[in-house]
């Protein structure tokens, strides 16, 4: 009986560090299904410390969290198939599109809480230094087991994230795609856009809001030359001080033919304009 008490006494101690009611809103194909805070998220599966090469600080950092693969199976049952995305919104205006192949292949954790009494707070080398806090939740993906995902540096590693959405992304964003038909450069452009862009930028209304609309009304191609647009999006800050947008600074090989691609996909979209839905 005491060691009930004892054994509940410290969980309520462990608990109460953190602000329970932090919600994580679940949606499938953009309707709520359920909400859940970090105690009931420990329901479904136990927390656990997990160290990871924190991208954004380029040095090795410990975070507490669930392994999402848990999260997502028991609340997504057999709807969580691998030609579907996970559509996920931060309160910052980030909104990243994850397959769910990568969640299958590749072991991730929603943490929410750093170890070791540090703050659960990162400085975003990538983006001016920016000072972030992390919190409600942040995804983060084992890139010390698997060395392959260190190489992508911080995409698929977002913070603040209200909620996720499983969905497929060419239902979620139909205004984004290219017009049929278009170049294969363009095509593969695409693909690139929304891993690496369209988790800040809009196109036709549709996307991140951390960055600008760049194809509605007047596209980014028609008032920005090709070779600075080039140059800005391998590394924004060699063209405007202070800038906020990082660069494309992957560390792969084919890093300028991923750049032409994504502006052919640009150059693309000039033809196919569509007014905004109203927010
Ligand atoms: C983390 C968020 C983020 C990501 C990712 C991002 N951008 Fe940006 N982008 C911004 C912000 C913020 C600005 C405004 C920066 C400024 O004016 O200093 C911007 C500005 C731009 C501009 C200038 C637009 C104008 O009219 O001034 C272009 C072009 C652009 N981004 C293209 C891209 C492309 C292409 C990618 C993908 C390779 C990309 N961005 C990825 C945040 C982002």
């Amino acid at each position: 009986m005491i060691k009930i008490i004892v054994s509940a006494l410290i969980l309520t101690i462990f608990w109460s560090q953190y602000t329970i009611s932090e919600q994580l809103t679940f949606k499938l194909n953009g309707k709520i299904i359920s909400e859940y805070n970090i105690m009931q998220l420990s329901n479904i599966v136990k927390p656990l410390e997990i160290t990871i090469y924190e991208p954004h600080e380029q040095k090795n950092r410990t975070y507490f969290g669930f392994p999402a693969l848990a999260i997502l199976k028991d609340i997504y049952k057999n709807h969580l198939m691998s030609n579907k995305d996970l559509y996920i919104t931060c309160s910052d205006g980030y909104k990243p599109s994850i397959p769910v192949v990568k969640f299958l292949k590749y072991d991730s954790y929603l943490v929410f809480k750093s170890s070791n009494n540090e703050k659960f707070t990162i400085v975003n080398k990538n983006q001016n230094n920016e000072f972030v806090e992390l919190k409600p939740y942040f995804l983060i993906w084992d890139n010390l087991k698997h060395p392959e995902l260190k190489k992508q540096g911080t995409y698929d590693f977002p913070y603040q994230i209200e909620s996720i959405d499983l969905i497929s992304f060419q239902d979620k964003f139909p205004k984004m795609s290219p017009p049929v038909p278009s170049s294969e450069s363009a095509n593969s452009g695409f693909i690139a856009f929304r891993k690496y862009c369209s988790t800040c930028h809009t196109i036709n209304g549709e996307g991140g809001s951390k960055g600008v609309e760049l194809n509605y009304p007047v596209n980014v191609t028609e008032y920005f030359e090709e070779k600075w647009l080039k140059l800005w999006i391998e590394n924004p800050s060699s063209i405007r001080f202070n800038t906020k947008m990082p660069g494309l600074n992957l560390d792969i090989d084919n890093i300028e033919e991923v750049i032409n691609n994504i502006v052919e996909y640009l150059k693309a979209m000039k033809e196919k304009k569509i007014t905004p839905d109203s927010k």
